[in-house]
């Protein structure tokens, strides 16, 4: 399949299907960064009303360097995994303090902050500022592994490079950004771990996985 192609299948079935989602609507750094940060360990309906109490009480990065420590985690009560929002809160005033409230506007400077993983510095510079730059996380690990047939294990050291190569190759130029949400819609939404929908897939002809059967064994993932 040639690359442009894929790209426009793929932002094309999403312009169709895509979820309605709050932070799809911003280009604020801030307001990126914290959808991400709430997602990573928490499904998108139950992170939402989260999303909305930070954004009201928390409109910028300075009132959230600002706040109380205990009230932010009392804000963040029952989205467990607490380190996230006291990281968090860490970041906010490093970026409050140290680089007068504004965020890196590109992935080299955002990787570098504390808290930021190569993960999330890509979908803020995607998001925010159309950097073309893929994001790689477990959605786009499946949708690849599936549709190239790829073997190797993504717990392995290696998957890093094969599947972030791969990724970086196949994004827009064009639309960086929604060729990302794109990405994730698809692999959240549609290419799911259990009976995704390949009989009326838009990659049916093309996909490895669905050719020879091995929707269920894609990706591979070793138990540690
Ligand atoms: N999960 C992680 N990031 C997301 C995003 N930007 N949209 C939907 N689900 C996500």
């Amino acid at each position: 399949m040639e690359r442009q192609t894929f790209s426009e299948v793929l932002q094309n079935w999403y312009e169709r299907n895509k979820r309605e989602l709050p932070w799809r609507n911003t280009r604020d750094p801030y307001k990126i960064w914290l959808s991400e940060i709430i997602l990573q360990q928490t499904r998108v309906v139950q992170g939402m009303p989260y999303y909305h109490k930070f954004v009201d009480k928390y409109p910028t990065i300075i009132d959230l360097a600002n706040a109380d420590e205990k009230e932010v985690l009392r804000l963040w009560q029952g989205l467990g995994y607490y380190s996230r929002a006291r990281n968090m809160h860490q970041t906010a005033k490093i970026i409050a303090n140290d680089l007068n409230g504004k965020f890196p506007e590109n992935y080299a400077g955002l990787v570098k902050l504390k808290g930021i993983g190569p993960y999330t510095a890509a979908a803020i510079a995607s998001f925010a500022f159309d950097e073309k730059v893929a994001v790689v996380d477990g959605n786009v690990y499946r949708v690849l592994a599936r549709l190239f047939g790829i073997e190797t294990d993504i717990a392995s050291h290696e998957a890093k490079k094969v599947f972030g190569d791969l990724a970086n190759e196949l994004i827009s130029a064009k639309n960086p950004a929604t060729h990302n949400q794109a990405m994730m819609e698809f692999g959240a939404t549609y290419c799911t771990p259990a009976n995704p929908g390949c009989m009326f897939c838009i990659f049916h002809y093309d996909c490895e996985a669905n050719a020879k059967g091995k929707q269920a064994v894609l990706p591979v993932k070793s138990k540690k």
